[in-house]
């Protein structure tokens, strides 16, 4: 067997194409099981699933149970989990810890929509970890930025919001714009177009939000000039996590912070990816730069339906003059607060994140081996319980590089392949892999055997 090392390969396109229909073949024959749920999901809702996030081809993979870093399909295939419910699930299915917290709140209420010790605790472990000194809480990430929008307009008496180009935000229509743009709708680099996500969001709206592209301080300087006085907030992940990873560069955010301080811009770090998963602080405390706004969800409540916004002392008085009106029945839950506390305060303890990254690390380099070993053109990605194999020969800086560079075909593949060998995996192509505290070196291993037995096929080594 001859293999090239250190330089990528051209993959053969029938290869690719012949190995996707085997592989589509083979999950089909075995999950005859998910297949007649979403035949009658398919009656009952819209693509046979509660979010369209979950929508698959050939049909979403139904699942049954989940333990540890393990779930269980609803046609009794284990799989390790990979995917851990869109980043989500940081502490292991099932975890005992937060299992007991929440039996224990269930036997006391559940819903008061009066406040109890919970959110004061949840509220206080935040601070200690983000720094930043108020919060209060939602029910999801989509409510944490729209409610962190709202904050920056209502401060600011501005109405225009600056996204990075390509990233997502919750399904708002501030940030439902620029979210994933074709080639053919992007517009200049200097001027990017307002391109709405889909139907159902005015263009008056639409054309509030402009987007820049990331990684470029010199390109936010000259919009922030341009649209002077007229701009509330700048919404944007620290380091890119909806196209698969993309870190921030060498004083990037130290210039982003500078520019939106000196434009009087209100700088929202969303969080919702990066909060409980690549440091203990996040992506404030990991890269050492603090916005005026955070925003959370996933991994901080513990697999509970929960979120939370940090926020400035300035811009807490607004929200406790009842100048900014941030409302929700269910903020602050009992039972999501409970989760919350086990999950922060007792597994995702500070200890808990050299663990996730030493794992992580040991993943990220036994496949960039693969990678090397093999000539794919790919490379790791990845930081804290984050990681991902890129299917681009050549780093991605920015969105349009992600839509130019990425080898969609590759990456199905890949992930067809980590499927049928029992790795429950995310699927679309701009998507990565979420550690948990229960994923061991067995875990680690049979990710890594999918991976290499994909890079064996696809390469015909
Ligand atoms: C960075 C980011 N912000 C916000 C959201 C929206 O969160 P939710 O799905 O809880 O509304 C997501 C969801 O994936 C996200 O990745």
């Amino acid at each position: 067997m001859t293999l090239e090392t250190g330089s990528a390969k051209t993959i053969d396109r029938g290869r690719i194409a012949e190995l996707t229909e085997a592989e589509q073949a083979k999950f089909r024959e075995r999950t005859h099981a998910s297949a007649e749920r979403y035949e009658r999901a398919l009656k009952v809702m819209p693509g046979g699933v509660p979010s369209s996030f979950q929508q698959n081809d050939p049909w979403p993979t139904y699942i049954e149970r989940g333990e540890g870093s393990r779930v269980w399909d609803v046609d009794g295939n284990e799989y390790t989990d990979f995917h851990n419910g869109f980043g989500v699930m940081c502490i292991g299915h099932a975890n005992p810890e937060v299992g007991e917290a929440v039996k224990a709140r269930v036997d006391m209420g559940t819903h008061f929509a009066a406040p109890t010790d919970g959110s004061i605790e949840v509220a206080e472990e935040l601070t200690r970890r983000f720094g930043l000194p108020q919060w209060r809480f939602t029910n999801s990430g989509t409510e944490s930025t729209m409610d962190a929008v709202h904050l920056a307009r209502g401060a600011t008496g501005r109405d225009m919001i600056l996204k990075i180009e390509g990233s997502y935000h919750g399904h708002h229509d501030a940030v439902m714009v620029s979210v994933y743009p074709e080639l053919g709708e992007l517009g200049d680099r200097d001027d990017p177009r307002s391109v709405p996500y889909g139907a159902g969001y005015p263009r008056a709206l639409t054309d509030l939000t402009r987007a820049v592209p990331f990684n470029d301080a010199d390109a936010l300087e000259s919009a922030l000039d341009q649209l002077e006085g007229k701009v509330a907030g700048l919404i944007m992940e620290p380091a890119m996590m909806n196209i698969n990873i993309i870190p921030p560069v060498d004083g990037y955010l130290e210039r982003v912070r500078e520019l939106t301080s000196k434009h009087g811009v209100k700088l929202i770090f969303d969080e919702v990816k990066t909060g409980a998963t690549i440091s203990y602080g996040g992506a404030t405390k990991r890269f050492g730069v603090e916005p005026d706004l955070i925003t959370l969800a996933k991994a901080v409540c513990g697999g509970y339906p929960g979120g939370a916004i940090g926020m400035t002392d300035d811009l807490a008085r607004l929200v406790a003059d009842g100048e900014i009106h941030q409302y929700g029945t269910f903020n602050g839950n009992p039972l999501v607060m409970a989760a919350a506390e086990a999950a922060l305060t007792q597994v995702l303890t500070e200890d808990a994140y050299p663990k996730l990254e030493e794992t992580n690390e040991r993943l990220k380099a036994a496949c960039q081996d693969i990678i090397d070993r093999y000539g794919l053109p790919a490379y790791t990605e990845g930081m804290g319980a984050k990681g991902c194999v890129i299917f681009s020969a050549e780093p991605l800086r920015e969105y349009r590089d992600y839509l130019t560079k990425v080898d969609a075909e590759l990456a199905t593949l890949a992930w067809l392949y980590h499927m049928n060998h029992r790795i429950f995996m995310t699927p679309g192509v701009e998507e990565e892999w979420t550690l948990s505290i229960a994923h061991s070196e067995d875990d680690v291993q049979r990710y890594l055997n999918a991976f290499e037995t994909f890079a064996k096929d696809v390469t015909g080594a």
